[in-house]
């Protein structure tokens, strides 16, 4: 999650300005840069495996590949290598966030659920993804997601809690928080739930801003609401959780340092290439045989070239690519493929279906009137002397407020607790739709089965006391007001551009608000998000609404409201790959092999087939080092 987009009262100003002050890095541990392939001419006829995309998944995946040194492969990159301080730099979090530099931003089809705005579709296009421009933040979904992914083969899937917990151990090394910071603020957490070898790490700050204590203590205010015993436990509740940073030398630790830096040299059979787009993957019958690439700044197919694969062709280009990639590769929904003139390898008609995001919600925002503390996140915004000190303070030794990424604590809280009311009405009135009502029209029959699979699921979730719709996250000011919906029922679309397939970017269409369910659930956040203000102990502070307003109470005028104003998207895209059975619109099935072809398999954030109740990097690594696993027994 990226919280830099929060409507500020004091001013709307941009990310770069509000963190504009780089941190300079003197005690920085020395990282050789490694040497990457000069151009397409260096490339070798054929390897043993190619992986489209150097991001979060793809480079993770890679590093595992070529561990034993025995298989050749390469990774395609469309960015290039980026160290800059944009995306080193941890305090505040994504400061490249709309640097073309360093992530794509792709205007959405205009969302007619929300007075036809456009949304900015943004991803990282970096040496490392994602994971090197997002907000760092570091969370696990509940062991209820996971198992509801593995629900859908059957009842002995090991895509589940279980089957999953060695991978999030093996993918994040978690540092615990200094103790004097766990005593301030009542951090409970447990390392039993996490690994302590990955060189990718979740650390915390040395400091955090004094006012979390009472906000995190005020969510305890409400009902039901749980301090579970970690972050990583897989419960819903209240907690602190770490940012992935890595505490030798307080820089972000992201897919590229973690996975790439130091190893090409040592591993003669990796090779990596970027700056080049791949425009499509080549069959040979059904099996997938060659890449067929272009430099990054191609306009058309002239300079295209294309490299052979011996064993498998790996897509890891993020959920908003790899649907593009596939489709202009001949896989994906017929229909589509022949508008685009595209010939059809495989009638997949799920590709670039089922695509979800987490809305972001800006819920009422409240001013706390009466604030006796200092400092608090604002400061670091706009009080220039206290800016001063704390960067004096980070570059004598890298501690203080430089060290506080963009968030770690919230609630993360199941629907019974937000609508006390009509939780089970949402619900019942949600499991009683048809499934093809709110689907774009046209859509498959076994994506509408699938649908209809997520529907009793997800049912089932809006009922359970231990999987959360609702997410606050705290920032620490004397101004709040950050949701996010975590399970919107509505699925939207990625498709390519039917006029220009491999060049124009994918139309992204997430189809906000198309399910009402999502209208009924996000009707009760607001109050509920009132209630956190107004009815614990932070009514001590004087909380004052600034944003809709405390007139806007009538479901209209918050209807009204939420259209103007709702993002539809955290940066959390999955789902247009999805790994479910065939016959519910599966793309690929639970060893990540596309259906229908031979030697391709999907093994970024596309893959997931619903929403973890939680950010999706954390889940996005561990999906990899599973993916990794499964590649090499099947080599
Ligand atoms: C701004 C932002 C903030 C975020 N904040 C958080 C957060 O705080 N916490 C959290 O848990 N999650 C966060 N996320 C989400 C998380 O980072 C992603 O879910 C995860 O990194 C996705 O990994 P991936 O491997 O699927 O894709 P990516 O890491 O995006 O990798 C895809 C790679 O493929 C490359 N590529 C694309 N097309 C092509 C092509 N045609 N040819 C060659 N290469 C190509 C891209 O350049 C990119 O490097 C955030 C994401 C963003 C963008
Ligand atoms: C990236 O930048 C950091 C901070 O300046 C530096 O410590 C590190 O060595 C750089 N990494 C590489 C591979 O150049
Ligand atoms: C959105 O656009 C559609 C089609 O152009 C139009 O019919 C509709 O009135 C617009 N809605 C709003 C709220 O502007
Ligand atoms: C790492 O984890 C293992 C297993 O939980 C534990 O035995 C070991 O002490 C840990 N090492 C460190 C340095 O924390
Ligand atoms: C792409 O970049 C290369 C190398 O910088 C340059 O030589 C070439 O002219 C560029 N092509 C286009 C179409 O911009
Ligand atoms: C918010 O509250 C502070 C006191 O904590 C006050 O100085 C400020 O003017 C208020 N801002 C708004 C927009 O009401
Ligand atoms: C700004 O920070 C300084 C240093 O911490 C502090 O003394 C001062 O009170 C702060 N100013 C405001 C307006 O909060
Ligand atoms: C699709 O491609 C055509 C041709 O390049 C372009 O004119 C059009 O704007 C593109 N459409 C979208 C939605 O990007
Ligand atoms: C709420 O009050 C504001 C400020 O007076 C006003 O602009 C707005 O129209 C009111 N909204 C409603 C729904 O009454």
């Amino acid at each position: 999650m990226e919280l830099l987009r929060v409507s500020l009262a004091a001013v709307a100003l941009s990310p770069l300005i509000l963190f504009g002050v780089a941190a300079a890095h003197p005690t920085a541990r020395s990282i050789a840069r490694s040497t990457i392939l000069d151009g397409a001419d260096g490339l070798l006829p054929e390897y043993d495996y190619i992986i489209i995309g150097g991001g979060t998944s793809g480079l993770t995946v890679a590093d595992r590949l070529t561990e034993n040194r025995k298989h050749s492969v390469l990774v395609l990159e469309r960015g290039i290598f980026q160290n800059s301080s944009s995306v080193t730099t941890i305090s505040g979090g994504s400061r490249g966030l709309f640097d073309p530099s360093l992530t794509f931003n792709i205007n959405s089809v205009p969302q007619a659920g929300l007075d036809n705005r456009s949304i900015a579709v943004i991803g990282g296009l970096i040496l490392g993804g994602s994971s090197g421009v997002n907000g760092l933040q570091v969370l696990r979904g509940q062991r209820e997601d996971y198992d509801r992914w593995g629900s859908y083969f059957g009842p002995n899937s090991d895509w589940s809690w279980k089957g999953l917990l060695p991978y999030f151990k093996k993918a994040w090394n978690f540092h615990p928080p200094r103790p004097e910071l766990v005593s301030q603020f009542d951090i409970k957490y447990d390392p039993s739930y996490w690994g302590n070898t990955s060189d990718v790490h979740a650390s915390f700050p040395t400091t955090f801003w004094p006012v979390l204590k009472l906000e995190m203590a005020a969510f305890g205010d409400i009902p039901g609401v749980e301090y579970p015993p970690d972050s990583a436990s897989g419960e819903t509740g209240a907690y602190w959780h770490p940012a992935s940073v890595d505490p030798a030398t307080v820089l972000r630790s992201f897919a590229r340092p973690a996975h790439w830096d130091n190893i090409e040299a040592a591993r003669p059979n990796y090779h990596t290439l970027t700056g080049q787009r791949v425009l499509k993957v080549a069959f040979d019958g059904n099996r997938a045989t060659s890449v067929v690439f272009v430099p990054a700044n191609a306009t058309d197919h002239s300079t295209a070239r294309s490299v052979k694969a011996k064993k498998e062709i790996v897509l890891a280009a993020g959920a908003i690519h790899t649907p593009q990639i596939l489709q202009a590769s001949g896989v994906g929904p017929k229909q589509v493929l022949k508008e685009a003139g595209v010939p059809l390898v495989v009638d997949a008609p799920g590709v670039g279906s089922n695509f979800q995001d987490q809305p972001y919600v800006v819920a009422p925002t409240f001013n706390f009137t009466k604030f006796p503390f200092h400092p608090d996140f604002y400061d670091m915004i706009l009080n220039q002397t206290f800016i001063a000190e704390a960067q004096a303070q980070f570059e004598k030794d890298r501690t203080g407020p430089h060290t506080i990424a963009s968030g770690y604590c919230g609630s993360w809280l199941p629907l019974q607790i937000i609508a006390p009311n009509s939780w089970k009405d949402i619900a019942r009135r949600y499991e009683s739709q048809d499934p093809a009502a709110y689907l774009p029209a046209g859509t498959d029959e076994t994506v509408i089965e699938g649908y209809r699979a997520q529907q009793k699921a997800l049912a089932r979730s809006m009922r359970s006391k231990q999987s959360a719709m609702y997410n606050f996250f705290l920032r620490g000011g004397y101004e709040e007001g950050s949701v996010v919906y975590l399970h919107p029922t509505s699925r939207g679309t990625v498709r390519i551009n039917r006029s220009d397939p491999f060049f124009s970017p994918p139309e992204v269409d997430y189809r906000a608000l198309s399910n009402p369910t999502d209208l009924e659930v996000l009707l009760e956040f607001t109050p509920f998000t009132r209630r956190y203000f107004l009815e614990t102990r932070l009514k001590s502070l004087d909380p004052v609404e600034l944003s809709p307003g405390a007139n806007v109470t009538a479901p209209a005028d918050i209807e009204a409201w939420l259209r103007s104003v709702m993002i539809p998207s955290s940066f959390h895209p999955i789902g247009t790959a999805a790994m479910l059975p065939r016959h519910l619109g599966g793309v690929v099935d639970e060893n990540l092999l596309v259906y229908g072809v031979e030697g391709l398999s999907v093994v970024d954030a596309s893959v997931m087939p619903d929403l973890p109740g939680s950010y999706t990097q954390q889940t996005v690594y561990a999906i990899a080092e599973k993916a990794a696993d499964l590649i090499k027994s099947r080599a």
